[in-house]
């Protein structure tokens, strides 16, 4: 995973490496339902950050709206100095905000090589034109971040499947090609929308070791999960979110453990 390193450190305030998403009193309605209301919650790089909750909590909620693909209807997003409180899904992209989605959205007829190397792109500097005339310098990019893709399947081990159409593949398959298109933006922060679902607990493991290494390398990992026992061994902070409030949080073992969660459960 040292080869994905993440960005942070290169934001304006250069002297500290740590990076924080911040959410602040957030609220969001939908006519009447309130899918999140006062919600604060922190997370930081090195870190694994779990969120956890029953259907319908919210939990998807707040990805949507972190990655401004949802507007607020109160409260405040932060990345460490920088307000996304009302930003774009492109601007949260590239202030570094990276997602997949609990319903795998991917190119299904392209190659999964293809799809990978759409996440590059945000990284590329050559222009979409120089791209439609075939620059070299264009080429040469293209090339290197051909490159960089298959490096990322190695690593995830996926190398096998490059050309297979990414619809083609079983579903556990399809939830790695997300991940690495995710990956391949070096975000400073990552937010995973029950990314082990409908995996085996070897797969999950699996994974659940990428996003430890990851978060090591300096990401704000978050990782939204039903399965208890994966986000426990996983988060190094686990966030419990119930009808769009956050009614738990801390230390994950302890949080189970606390009553009003295991009511939250059995009550539904
Ligand atoms: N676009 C929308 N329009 C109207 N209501 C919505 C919308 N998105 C979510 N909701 C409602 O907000 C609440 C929270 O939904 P959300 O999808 O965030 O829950 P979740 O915790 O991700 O659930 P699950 O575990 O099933 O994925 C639900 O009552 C849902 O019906
Ligand atoms: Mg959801």
């Amino acid at each position: 995973m040292h080869k994905y390193r993440a960005r942070a450190g290169q934001h304006a305030s250069g002297a500290q490496d740590v990076t924080t998403l911040t959410l602040e009193k957030v609220s969001k309605r939908f006519g009447g339902v309130i899918a999140a209301e006062d919600v604060n919650l922190r997370a930081t790089s090195g870190r694994v950050t779990g969120i956890i909750g029953p259907n319908g909590a919210g939990k998807t909620t707040l990805v949507n709206l972190i990655t401004g693909m949802t507007t607020l209807s109160s409260g405040g997003i932060r990345l460490d100095g920088l307000d996304l409180s009302r930003s774009s899904a492109d601007a949260v992209g590239r202030a570094g905000v990276a997602r997949t989605f609990q319903n795998i959205r991917l190119q299904t007829d392209a190659s999964v090589l293809d799809n990978v190397m759409i996440g590059f792109q945000r990284l590329e500097t050559s222009s979409v034109i120089a791209d439609l005339l075939g620059l070299p310098s264009s080429r040469r990019e293209t090339a290197r971040t051909r490159n960089n893709a298959r490096s990322l399947l190695e690593e995830f081990g996926m190398s096998r499947y490059a050309q297979h159409p990414a619809g083609s593949l079983a579903y556990g398959h399809q939830r790695r090609v997300e991940m690495m298109r995710a990956f391949a933006a070096k975000p400073r922060v990552l937010l995973l929308d029950e990314p082990v679902a409908g995996m085996n607990d070897v797969e999950a493991e699996e994974l659940g070791a990428l996003f430890r290494d990851l978060a090591d390398s300096g990401v704000a990992v978050v990782v939204i999960e039903h399965n208890m026992r994966f986000i426990t061994s996983i988060s190094d902070y686990l966030y419990v979110l119930d009808r769009g409030r956050i009614i738990a949080e801390g230390e994950p073992r302890e949080v189970l453990t606390s009553s009003c969660v295991i009511e939250a459960y059995l009550g539904n």
